[in-house]
């Protein structure tokens, strides 16, 4: 089990690009298999989690070369041109692939069953499952593993209980294959790159307000999709150059979509300096170049509509509020407890545990700062988002921060040490 050991720097500096954003990866993936043709994707994650997804469609016949480099091609077979995989599915720490998966499988004309690590057996699948079975899909498990045998589906009106992209896409996968039409609405906007993506491959899809639709039966088109950088990789170094004074970053071809960039809303209005240049899009996806600045905050309150666009953001932001003048307050945030681990939990643990004054709430955190941080030994509670956050705080802190089980973090950034050296400027 590896640790991280970090020790304080003055600054970062420089221009870096970000790998490809792990959410649009999955989705890039499992459309492209399901397209009629051959699609280049570049720009892909090498993430442990997309690299689960490749291997779950490849055990369903599909050909996909190059899996671990920057590009894959994928043959794709169209709706109907997946086969029963010969073994269980493993989805490892990926909450999106397992989710977004269940929907797909739960209209094919075959069995399957799906599972994932220890973490990922313990977060909850009804949320995917009692939709789907609305839809008329076998599903044995509230948990995974899950046994889903696969059924012809009828096209549902649904309104989700909770934001959550994964339950939205896993119910429009399955609504490609429903007869009739599919509608999804949800309480407060949650990413929609499942929607952009059925869209640009020419599927039958709506969006009003915040509701979707799709009509089933229509066949995806195969086309080139390029991944814009991962903005929640970003936001690491963004939170990162903020915090240390005389700071000045530029990350490069960072994906803009506006379900995601609540991070950058967030730190603007806690005073940051952050400008978007050079805004552009590609395959229905906007995106854009970083550039942050060392800036001093002020503590404010994060609630309401935003937190859909900001759920994956929240660990670094909190880092950010115990150094913001005043009191932060994170409220409306309980899906953070069934996350990869349970970050509120997880986040009020380490950061008090470096002299932070945070309060744990249950549904958020009370921050106040801003605070001298102290290196101490600090528990990644094997989550990728929590093991970067502290090694972040850790150039911030006062002495030597060591951060346990930081293999985590390849699930989704295995370059992130890497990137963190070319910009670290030492003290
Ligand atoms: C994701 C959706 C979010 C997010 C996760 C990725 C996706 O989860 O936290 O990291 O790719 O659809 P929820 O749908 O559970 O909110």
């Amino acid at each position: 089990m590896s640790e991280i050991r970090v020790r304080p720097i003055r600054h970062l500096r420089g221009e870096i690009t970000l790998p490809g954003d792990k959410s649009i990866s999955h989705r890039a993936i499992m459309l492209a298999s399901l397209a009629r043709g051959r699609t280049l994707v570049s720009g892909i994650s090498k993430g442990e989690d997309v690299l689960k997804t490749v291997s779950a469609f490849q055990s369903m016949g599909i050909e996909i070369k190059g899996a671990g480099s920057d590009s894959l091609t994928i043959q794709g077979k169209g709706l109907r041109g997946l086969s029963q995989p010969g073994e269980i599915i493993d989805c490892g720490n990926s909450g999106t692939t397992i989710r977004l998966l269940s929907g797909i499988l739960a209209a094919q004309d075959f069995s399957s069953t799906i599972t994932g690590d220890e973490s990922l057996r313990t977060r909850p699948m009804d949320r995917v499952v009692e939709p789907l079975e609305r839809m008329g899909a076998k599903i044995e498990g509230r948990f995974a593993p899950l046994k889903i045998e696969g059924k012809r589906l009828k096209a549902i009106s649904y309104r989700t209980p909770v934001p959550s992209a994964q339950v939205k896409s896993a119910i429009l996968l399955a609504g490609l294959y429903a007869q009739g039409k599919t509608e999804v609405t949800e309480p407060a906007r949650s990413r929609d790159h499942t929607e952009r993506m059925l869209k640009y491959l020419e599927a039958d899809i709506e969006v009003r307000d915040l509701t979707v639709s799709i009509a089933g039966g229509k066949e995806l088109v195969a086309k080139p999709i390029s991944i814009p950088g991962d903005i929640s990789s970003a936001s690491f170094f963004m939170v990162g150059a903020i915090l240390l004074s005389g700071s000045h970053v530029k990350l490069s071809g960072v994906g803009l979509n506006p379900a995601r960039t609540g991070v950058i809303d967030i730190l603007k209005r806690m005073g940051a300096e952050i400008e978007i240049e050079n805004l552009r899009e590609k395959n229905n996806e906007p995106l854009g170049d970083v550039v942050v600045r060392g800036s001093r905050l002020k503590g404010i309150t994060i609630g309401g509509e935003i937190i859909p666009r900001v759920i994956d953001e929240l660990p670094i932001l909190a880092l950010a509020a115990t150094k913001a003048e005043g009191k932060t307050t994170i409220k409306g945030a309980r899906e953070l407890r069934v996350k990869e681990t349970d970050r509120i939990r997880a986040l009020a643990t380490n950061l008090s545990r470096m002299g932070a004054k945070v309060e744990e709430k249950e549904d958020g955190l009370v921050i106040q700062g801003p605070t001298e941080l102290k290196g101490k030994k600090l528990d990644s509670f094997t989550d990728h988002r929590m093991a970067m956050a502290l090694v972040i705080a850790g150039l911030m802190a006062q002495g030597e921060t060591v951060v346990s089980d930081t293999d985590c973090i390849k699930t989704s950034f295995p370059e992130f040490e890497k990137t963190l050296e070319k910009l670290k400027v030492a003290g």
